[in-house]
């Protein structure tokens, strides 16, 4: 359980540069302030990374100005956009070894896990949206206005985009909203999660290395209350896009009304996962344990609220508790670990918290919730029976590894447990029965449904949530219609006779 001392961890690579990075150059922040990130493993600080305030917002957000008003970016071909973004996910898998050793340290995660999903999953949207960098086109319009008229639309990059993200998938994150916003010919300000700032200052230097012109994506790490709340205010950004927590949401769209900025939005979520009793129950109960231990629960489309059909429910909890002690919580560098420590000693107890209200409240911790080591912010995996459903367990996202199952007897009745949550993020469904996933996939008020599978995603399915979980989707091409505006153009070619 203690983390190891020797292996991968002290052969990552020495961490980089860590001052801001604007207009294609490295700076410290103008007042010289820095603020340290932390290994959740060991709680040891990483580095002392250099803190954007206001006045560095202001100087990115300029940088980022000039070159969406007069710089090459905006004017490139399409292909010349291409072929930079292709590359640029090409540095990234070749990186992997050392971005993924990044996020492993900057958040705890496993570095198995960042190699396998977060590297490639970054990569991935790079050259997907590399592909529509020259694919997004207009029409042509047949009006009916009287004499005759040539009427066709543009896209036009929206401008100055900022882009807030979380510390869960720091590099993951980043690449979802800085691959389509440079595919559609926008500039950049990117601040990442004060707990998580590393990667994301590395992918602007490798964006710069792909060919990315100095300005078109600048990096401010720094507080959200503070550089966050500056980008969102700011009179020469165009566009806001964020993700991260619901409560943080609403200030973003509060800030943001001054200028009647574009914002989209990626917020929490509560997501049920449904087992009926004809599904392949081991397939069920591993993929209900995945979705919701996976990056140490730690993802907004975690299936925190799992639904199990009332025939089948004693084997699964056996089951899903049976997954979730025999999961090895240890340093994300330890091949052997399976679930690493949570981001900050902070969110560690907000965690906890929420297992002592469950208790509290009254349901059956059957294993997990408590904390193991004696460095670093571990947690063991937790579950919970004889759940309500107006438990703060049932109804608040933990974001961490705990789930609340709950007996289910139908499809009609399953669907009102699972629609009842202020949140509409995504859902899982386990079934043999075609009809009733196709049920089940019409009746639920999210953005995405698995079946029989939990926790998929690719650079060409939209993602993106309903009801409180935000505005707009992110990746396929559903995401360009948020990172682009439809200019309509009229031309009257000859008048009416
Ligand atoms: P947060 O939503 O406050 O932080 C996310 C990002 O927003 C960070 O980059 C932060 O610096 C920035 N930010 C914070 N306040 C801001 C403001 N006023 N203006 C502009 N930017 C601001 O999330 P936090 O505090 O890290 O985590 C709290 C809880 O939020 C978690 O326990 C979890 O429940 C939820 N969360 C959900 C995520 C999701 O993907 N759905 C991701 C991260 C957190
Ligand atoms: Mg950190």
């Amino acid at each position: 359980m203690t983390p190891q001392t020797a292996g991968p961890r002290e052969q990552a690579p020495a961490i980089g540069d860590v001052r801001l990075l604007v207009d294609g150059l490295r700076v410290d922040a103008r007042d010289g302030a820095t603020f340290p990130t932390v290994d959740p493993a060991t709680g040891a600080v990483l580095a002392h990374v250099a803190e954007a305030g206001a006045a560095d917002v202001d100087l990115a957000v300029a940088a980022a100005r000039r070159a969406f008003d007069d710089g090459p970016w905006p004017r490139a071909t399409p292909a010349e956009r291409s072929r930079i973004l292709w590359r640029l996910g090409d540095l990234i898998l070749e990186h992997a070894e050392e971005l993924a050793a990044l996020e492993t340290r900057d958040n705890g995660k496993t570095y198995a896990s960042a190699l396998a999903v977060d590297v490639p999953g970054a990569a991935g949207l790079f050259h997907y949206m590399a592909g529509w960098a020259t694919k997004l086109e207009g029409t042509t319009i047949p009006i009916s206005a009287p004499g005759t008229f040539h009427t066709y639309t543009r896209r036009e990059p929206v401008g100055v985009c900022g882009l807030i993200v979380p510390w869960n998938y720091p590099l993951g994150q980043s690449a979802w909203k800085v691959a389509p916003a440079l595919a559609c010919g926008n500039t950049v300000v990117l601040k990442p999660a004060e707990q998580t700032p590393l990667s994301a200052l590395r992918l602007g230097e490798l964006a710069l290395e792909a060919g990315v012109p100095a300005g078109v994506l600048n990096v401010v790490p720094g507080f959200g209350h503070v550089a966050g709340a500056a980008l969102v205010a700011h009179p020469g950004v165009d566009k806001v896009a964020f993700t991260g927590s619901t409560e943080t949401g609403r200030a973003i769209i509060r800030g943001a009304t001054g200028s009647i900025k574009k914002v989209s939005l990626e917020l929490g979520g509560k997501s049920p996962n449904v087992i009926f009793d004809d599904a392949d129950l081991p397939a069920a109960i591993q993929g209900a344990a995945d979705g919701i231990f996976f990056n140490q629960g730690e993802v907004c489309t975690a299936g925190a609220r799992l639904y199990v059909q009332r025939g089948v429910y004693d084997e699964v909890v056996e089951g899903v508790a049976d997954a979730a002690r025999g999961l090895r919580v240890g340093d994300g560098f330890d091949p052997a670990t399976e679930v690493g420590p949570l981001v900050t000693a902070e969110h560690r107890d907000v965690v906890r918290g929420y297992v002592d209200a469950g208790v509290a409240d009254g349901a059956r911790l059957i294993t997990g919730g408590d904390e193991v080591g004696d460095a670093g912010w571990f947690l063991r995996p937790a579950v919970f029976a004889g759940v309500r459903p107006e438990m703060s367990i049932v109804r608040e996202e933990i974001f961490g590894p705990v789930v609340a199952i709950q007996p289910f007897d139908d499809v009609d009745d399953v669907l009102r447990a699972a629609n009842d949550s202020p949140f509409g993020l995504a859902a899982g469904v386990w079934s043999s029965d075609a009809s009733k996933v196709h049920r089940m996939a019409d009746g639920l008020r999210v953005g995405t449904v698995w079946a029989n599978c939990y926790g998929v995603f690719d650079a060409a399915m939209p993602f993106g949530g309903v009801k409180q979980s935000g505005w707009g989707k992110e990746m396929g091409h559903a995401v360009l219609s948020d990172y682009t505006e439809t200019k309509t153009v009229c031309i009257r070619t000859a008048v009416p006779s």
